[in-house]
């Protein structure tokens, strides 16, 4: 025990060093210089994280808002001069012409109803605006899964085939036209030309050495190139070419894989039976009859927003995962660097560094056409965090260290289907859940949230390490590293951003250090207008106001002010609800967010037969589902958000 509280007493250090570092102005004007190259070439690219304005400034704006107080009760609070309106909330049509059926308040929408309707449970997102427009543009989301209690007019009683089938078009990805109005609100064009659902029944091709593989091929799709539907997708990313990147997180929750679970599907957390109840009426869930389905989902998905018709991509080269999302930064010869984590216990962070450069569009074809194939060529990466606050990337090629056949990975796409036993064999660190990633257009950090751990250093779990520094970790930490050299370095220097959780807290080894407004489970994360840090948080709703969360509050997103480290609090969400995605009009004068699964029911996920409902957000009607939306947020004298 006193070990352990000498790692944390080191990590705070480390980590208030770091506030000291970053608001040492002289510091600042030698980080800044160096990184100026590097930023020149990302931004070049269209830097990938940061969709605000004042990335190109050079200099790091701070938080100007009045911070707001930590939040109660159902409603969603912003600060004074600013304004949320509510667009798109689940079962709204997207606006695709002559089949925008209208939401039904008993959730009585058919399946086929909903596969035209906005999914369930938003959670990244991303604008895309028309040219250089911020009054213009499409919305680009994901739907992570479905509540089915809320999702039909009874909940799962009397599970069905036609429920299995309203659960998968609830699932997946919605692209929406959104326009700013006279008034200055935004309304959802309907119909729009570029309105689609991708859900659980749309083709997507495989890309990538796993294309094709014998671990891909099924009954159903015997050569292994193309899968229905995508699932589970948590947040979100865009590429400087313009197309938007989903992943597909707890994808072996979907699966029956029975009593006797093999090697490898027990690795990847597959259990014997699944919540959603999809293999009772839908075969290829089962995964003794179907084996090789589960290998076909925890992938990176690649859409092009601005083409309705253009087929999902799923990028095997980014290596298989609980993927939360991807995040891409552009080295100085403009490859492309795409960092990803997996949100699971004790896995992994990742980086894939393209084989070649990012490609102008030639006449007569977009960006997102001219870079097509760039993400199925290149090498996948594990992360491996040292004690001495350094790191090092290593590649994940068949045939190096025990990559072989003789290991089990008979050639590269074995490798990265198996991308977790690849990690484990090559001894990367494994990390308190890796949820969103960040970066840093200013300083060159890459920044990523590590939600929380609670069985971190349990018995028989891993222990705390250096960058995992506590044990039963409950409220997360920030974690950043800046690579040596370029983006594509092999070394890297890493600390700590911050350790969520309470400084009051009683319980030592959940004590954060926090200063400025308390937060816990840090989760979405992003940088806006003037290089300003925004973080989201998911702290779940059995913990939530409760023991030491009480001084927390709901979930929440708050500003990052890295001349004095500390945190402002910028949005309160209502009852049990998750706060994610932030995206930003190039103006930076419109901010989306999403707000997911307000009224959880604390303690269960799903399946209430008669769902008692802790929230009516944001309809407020007597009897109301709440529903999860996207929120606009504006100021009323029109400034930059958050300035
Ligand atoms: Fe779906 Fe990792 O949050
Ligand atoms: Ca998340
Ligand atoms: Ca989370």
């Amino acid at each position: 025990m006193a070990k352990d509280l000498t790692s944390l007493e080191d990590s705070n250090r480390s980590a208030n060093a770091t506030i000291h570092q970053v608001s040492d102005p002289s510091r600042r004007r030698v980080l800044m210089a160096s990184a100026v190259t590097g930023l020149f070439s990302q931004l070049a690219g269209g830097c990938a994280t940061l969709s605000g304005a004042g990335a190109a400034m050079g200099a790091r704006g701070r938080p100007g808002f009045a911070p707001i107080a930590p939040g109660t009760g159902d409603r969603l609070v912003v600060p004074e001069g600013y304004v949320a309106q509510v667009i798109a909330p689940w079962g709204e049509p997207v606006g695709v012409a002559g089949r925008m059926p209208a939401f039904r308040l008993d959730a009585g929408n058919s399946a086929e109803d909903q596969s035209v309707q906005m999914g369930m449970h938003h959670d990244g997102l991303h604008f895309f605006p028309f040219g250089d427009r911020s009054d213009r543009g499409v919305l680009a989301m994901n739907h992570e899964y479905t509540d089915d209690g809320l999702l039909h007019p009874d909940g799962t009683a009397s599970w069905s085939a036609e429920k299995v089938r309203k659960s998968q078009a609830a699932h997946g990805l919605s692209v929406i036209e959104v326009a700013r109005v006279a008034d200055g609100s935004w309304n959802v064009v309907r119909p729009s030309r570029h309105a689609r659902r991708v859900t659980m029944s749309t083709p997507h091709a495989l890309g990538g050495p796993a294309a094709g593989h014998r671990l891909m091929r099924t009954a159903a799709d015997p050569e292994g190139r193309q899968v229905l539907g995508t699932l589970n997708n948590c947040a979100a990313g865009m590429t400087p070419w313009g197309s938007y990147l989903s992943g597909e997180e707890n994808f072996a929750g979907y699966f029956d894989a029975g009593r006797e679970i093999p090697e490898h599907h027990r690795r990847w957390g597959l259990r014997e039976k699944s919540g959603y109840r999809w293999a009772e009426f839908d075969e290829r869930f089962n995964a003794q009859k179907h084996p090789n389905e589960p290998n076909r989902f925890g992938w990176i998905v690649e859409l092009d927003p601005m083409d309705p018709t253009a087929m999902p991509i799923k990028r095997t080269a980014l290596g298989r995962a609980a993927h939360e999302g991807a995040w891409v930064a552009v080295t100085r010869d403009q490859r492309a660097v795409v960092y990803s984590g997996e949100d699971a216990r004790f896995e992994y962070l990742y980086r894939f560094v393209s084989r070649d450069p990012i490609r102008p569009a030639r006449p007569g074809q977009t960006a997102a056409q001219a870079n097509r194939d760039l993400l199925d060529h290149g090498t996948l990466y594990v992360a491996r965090f040292d004690a001495d606050g350094t790191g090092r990337w290593i590649a994940l090629v068949h045939g190096s260290g025990p990559l072989t056949a003789s290991q089990g990975f008979a050639d590269q796409a074995e490798v990265l289907i198996k991308a977790r036993q690849a990690s484990d064999a090559v001894g990367g660190t494994r990390m308190d859940r890796p949820e969103w990633i960040a970066i840093d257009p200013i300083e060159r950090w890459v920044c990523c949230t590590l939600t929380n751990n609670s069985a971190r250093g349990t018995p028989g779990q891993p222990a705390a390490d250096a960058a995992n520094p506590r044990e039963r970790n409950v409220m997360g930490q920030i974690i950043r590293w800046r690579e040596a050299g370029d983006f594509d370095g092999e070394r890297f220097e890493w600390e700590h951003l911050v350790l969520a959780g309470d400084p009051a807290n009683e319980r030592e080894d959940a004590r954060g250090n926090i200063r400025g407004d308390l937060f816990a489970c840090p989760d979405g994360i992003a940088f806006g207008p003037m290089g300003i840090l925004w973080v989201q948080t998911d702290v779940s709703a059995t913990q939530m106001h409760r023991g030491e969360f009480a001084r927390i509050g709901s979930n929440q997103m708050l500003a990052f002010d890295a001349h004095d480290g500390r945190f402002l609090r910028f949005l309160t969400g209502p009852v049990n609800c998750e706060v994610t995605g932030a995206a930003f009009t190039p103006d930076g004068r419109t901010l989306f967010v999403n707000i997911q699964h307000p009224g959880e029911s604390p303690g269960e996920r799903s399946d209430p037969r008669a769902p008692r409902r802790f929230s009516n957000w944001p309809d407020f009607l007597p009897d109301g589902r709440p529903r999860s939306a996207t929120v606009v947020i504006t100021r009323r004298d029109g400034g930059v958000i958050g300035t």
